[in-house]
Order: structure tokens, then sequence, then C-alpha cells
């Protein structure tokens, strides 16, 4: 053989995370590497299973072998990945790597419907997801997952009762409309409110996740701080409507999560009935409230728009009966989905790159 695992290592030290500009090897993603005359394999690992990089990374990674080591030799990537954190405080969700709010300032915006999809792209793309409902006076995620009747289990671990969240299509669910009727919860005051979500945090098994959702109600208020004290939140996705005055509450709402001492990183916004498309004609979008107000507020915020979410029918129809929208092979609604995981769980590893360094 007239080659070295030093100069595999080599050649794949050419190759750049796109990302994170820093080379394959040196970030450690070249893992398993084995070889012979005719076949080099080895894993590459991914920070998020829904790079959306990943596809280019594998082609420049057969390129430079090709390139420096012998253009007939096969080359055999497996790609993995091991979702990356920053965290550095454990006393809370210890075994969470990434958690993530998903706010609005105005109500109706699709908070919810957003954190549904979002928190079942990950999964699909093959993350490990729970999504928390932390919208005590309005849970609507038991209805999206088709799961108002789910009562979550107990179980003992370490002499403490804990609560199982209910798994429904590889995501684990809580919410507050688990345990009580919905008219209970509105007489509810503050400090229950606060108990409940505590509850939520500190007395679930939650397992080991990659990504945490969080679906807040809408505004600025009580619920929200309380969240942010007691959660440490990796970053806020803003979610807003093209209508000026939901942008309006939606800038309101960017400031809060900005303002010391909460400080929380604000990932960028998603623009959601962006547009409408119609069955009939899967290509042509409508913009019936105006083009790019997202793009025109991300820019303004300098902030990174995640992705643009259509009007659809089948959003509001799969919200109310249990299935949700994502699940629609190859239409332009899974299509928006799937980008905005892939933008989320992008933006996620860059900031847990750049607080790493
Ligand atoms: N892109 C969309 N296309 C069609 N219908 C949508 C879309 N997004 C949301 N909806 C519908 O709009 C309504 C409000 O959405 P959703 O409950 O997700 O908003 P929200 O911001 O969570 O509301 P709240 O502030 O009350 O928590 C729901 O009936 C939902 O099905
Ligand atoms: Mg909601």
């Amino acid at each position: 053989m007239n080659f070295t695992k030093d100069d595999i290592l080599k050649a794949l030290s050419t190759v750049q995370e796109p990302d994170l500009h820093k080379d394959l090897v040196t970030l450690n993603m070249i893992q398993d590497l084995q070889f012979d005359e005719k076949l080099i394999s080895f894993k590459l690992v991914l920070t998020t299973p829904a790079c959306p990089l990943k596809e280019k990374m594998e082609k420049d990674c057969i390129q430079a072998i090709h390139e420096f080591i012998s253009k007939d030799i096969s080359v055999k990537i497996e790609m993995t990945a091991n979702v990356s954190s920053n965290r550095s405080d454990k006393l809370v969700l210890p075994n969470v790597k990434n958690i993530i709010a998903i706010a609005s300032g105005k109500g109706g915006v699709g908070k919810s419907s957003v954190a549904s999809n979002l928190a079942l792209a990950l999964a699909m793309q093959g993350a490990k997801v729970g999504l928390l409902d932390a919208d005590i006076y309005g849970p609507s995620i038991p209805m999206m997952f088709g799961e108002m009747n789910a009562q979550p289990e107990m179980k003992n671990v370490d002499g403490k009762s804990l609560m199982l969240p209910i798994e429904k299509y590889g995501v684990k669910l809580l919410s507050i409309g688990f345990l009580i009727k919905p008219e209970q919860a509105v007489v509810w005051r503050g400090p229950m409110v606060s108990s409940a979500l505590r509850q939520f945090i500190n007395d679930c098994d939650w397992g080991e996740l990659d990504y945490l959702i969080l679906d807040l109600p809408p505004g600025t208020g009580d619920i929200h701080l309380t969240m942010l004290q007691i959660v440490p939140l990796t970053g806020v996705v803003m979610v807003t409507t093209p209508q000026a005055i939901a942008l309006a509450d939606a800038y309101k709402a960017a400031t809060m999560f900005s303002m010391t001492p909460i400080k929380v990183p604000i990932l960028g916004i998603v623009e959601n009935m962006a547009y409408f498309v119609a069955d009939e004609l899967p290509g042509k979008k409508y913009f019936i409230f105006g083009e790019n107000g997202g793009q025109r507020m991300a820019d303004e915020l300098k902030l990174k728009l995640l992705g643009q979410i259509p009007i659809y029918m089948s959003i509001r129809e799969g919200g109310d009966n249990g299935t949700p929208a994502v699940f629609e092979k190859n239409t332009p609604v899974q299509k928006a989905f799937f980008e905005l995981a892939e933008n989320v769980a992008q933006s996620v590893s860059i900031l847990n790159a750049i607080q790493k360094n």
C-alpha cells in the first residue's frame, strides 16, 4: 500500500465544515477510519442529523480522497451525528443538550403549529426530540398530536416520583392538557402556573434529548419570565406572520429576549402564513399578506430568516385531527418544515461552536 492513515487524514483535513469554518479532522468529525488498497471507510460525525450541508461534505470528502490518495479507490462514508451542546450548568434537565423556545409577540400566529411540526421534522431526521407545551392557559399540543385523553404515567427513580412524557410519532410530549381539563386552568394564578412549569422541568423523566422544544404562550408575560428563570434556554425562535401588526409585536418580543438580565440568543425568525399554495398548483405562491415581511424584520433586527411556512389547509386540518402536516410526503409544506428544521439545527450547531471557543 502506498499510503498511510496519516495521508488519509491529511487529505480529509482539506475539507472544511462550511458553517464552523474548520476542517473535519480538527473538529474530530472523522471516526472509525479503516482502509486497504481498494477501500477507505469511515464515519462522518455531524453536529446534527438535520445538517443541511451533509451531502456537500460527503462529496467533498470523496473528492479529497480521490485527489490526494488515489482516483481509483472506493470510499464508504457512514453519516452519523452527535448533537452538540454548550450547556455548562447541569442542575436542571442534565440530559437535554439544547432547549429551544418558540415565541411570538402576537397570539394565533402559529407558534404551536410551528413547534409541533418542527419537533417532528427534527425527529424524522433522526434527532431525539421532546416538546413541552408551556401554554398553561391554552394548551394545544394534546390536540395537535391526537392525544386528548392521554395521561402520563409515574415512575419511581431513586426514591423520587417522576412523570413520564407521552410518546407520539417518536417525540416526547408534556402538556398541562394531559393533567387537567381546559376550564380548570383558566382560574389558575401566577404561582400555580410557575409551580406547574417547574414540575414539568424538574419532576419529569425526559431522558436523553438532543432538542427540547418549548411552545410558549403569546406575548411577553409572567410565564415567559418564569420560563426564562427556570430553564437554561439555548435560544429562541420567533414566529411572525407577514402583516405589519404581527411584525411589530414580534419586534417587541424579540427585544424582551435580548434584554439583560435575560439575554437569550434569538436563533432567528420564522415567517408563518408567508404565502398561499393551492394543491392544484403547488409551484405557485400567492403572497396574500404581502411579500418579504419576515425578511425585512430579520434584516432590521440583524437576525436570520429561518423559514417561510405557507398557508396550507392541512396545517389547520392536521392540527385539529392529530396528524401534523409535516407527514404529507413531497408537499410544499413538508419541504418548508424540513428546511426550517435544518436551519434551526444549523443555527444551534453554530451557536454551540462559537460559545465553546
Ligand atoms: N401555515 C398555516 N396554514 C394554515 N393554517 C395555519 C397555519 N399556521 C397556523 N394555522 C392555524 O391557525 C390557528 C392558530 O395556530 P396556532 O395554534 O399554531 O397558533 P399559536 O400562535 O400557537 O396560537 P396561540 O397564541 O393561541 O398559542 C390554528 O387553527 C392553526 O391550525
Ligand atoms: Mg399556541
